[in-house]
């Protein structure tokens, strides 16, 4: 097991069964995933599963699970590529589940992971106009320090540049 991957089954241990580490193995569920959190420009199967076999990346599905015999379901997920600069890859909770804390939860593990994993900054892009996401983010620490114009498609829109400073 990697140091990566410790970090990161840590982290999800510590969360009582919250969070569960992604794998390869789970591409099929982060398909369906996307198409409901970003039906307009969802990821491709071939970008998660590459996403998901990165060695330097980590991501995390949270979960609720009322049946110990039954497999969690996961309602939502966030993945972040390690390195001195960390970037937040993406994050996203279905909507019928949203402002339950999920996303809370992820973002607390995906800075957490960064700041053991010895990352300086953590950087991420959001759409201007994505108050939920821009709140949460802010909240979180992170500050807005640039625009990219044109950033996102479908439909095209300027990306805020935030980052959080963790070391
Ligand atoms: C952004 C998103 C992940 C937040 O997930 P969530 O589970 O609803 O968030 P939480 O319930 O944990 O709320 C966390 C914080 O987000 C902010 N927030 C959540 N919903 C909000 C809303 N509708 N309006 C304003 N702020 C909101 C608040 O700051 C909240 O802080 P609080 O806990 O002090 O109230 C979710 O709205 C989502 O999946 N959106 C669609 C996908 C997306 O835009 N992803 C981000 C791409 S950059």
């Amino acid at each position: 097991m990697t140091s990566l991957e410790s970090i990161a089954r840590e982290r999800a241990e510590a969360s009582g069964g919250q969070l569960l580490v992604l794998g390869i193995e789970d591409r099929q569920a982060l398909v369906t995933l996307e198409q409901e959190i970003f039906p307009e420009d969802p990821w491709t199967t071939g970008m998660i599963a590459q996403e998901l076999s990165s060695g330097r990346s980590v991501y995390f599905g949270v979960c609720v699970n009322d049946d110990a015999v039954a497999p969690p379901v996961l309602y939502g997920y966030a993945g972040i590529a390690l390195g001195i600069d960390a970037d937040v890859m993406t994050m996203g909770v279905l909507p019928d589940f949203r402002g339950r804390g999920l996303g809370r939860v992820l973002m607390d593990a995906l800075i957490d992971v960064a700041r053991r994993w010895g990352s300086e900054r953590v950087f991420l892009e959001v759409r201007e106009s994505n108050a939920a996401a821009i709140s949460l983010y802010e909240n979180s620490g992170f500050e807005v320090v640039g625009r990219t114009k044109g950033y996102f498609r479908n439909p095209r829109e300027d990306a805020l540049n935030m980052r959080l400073i963790v070391r």
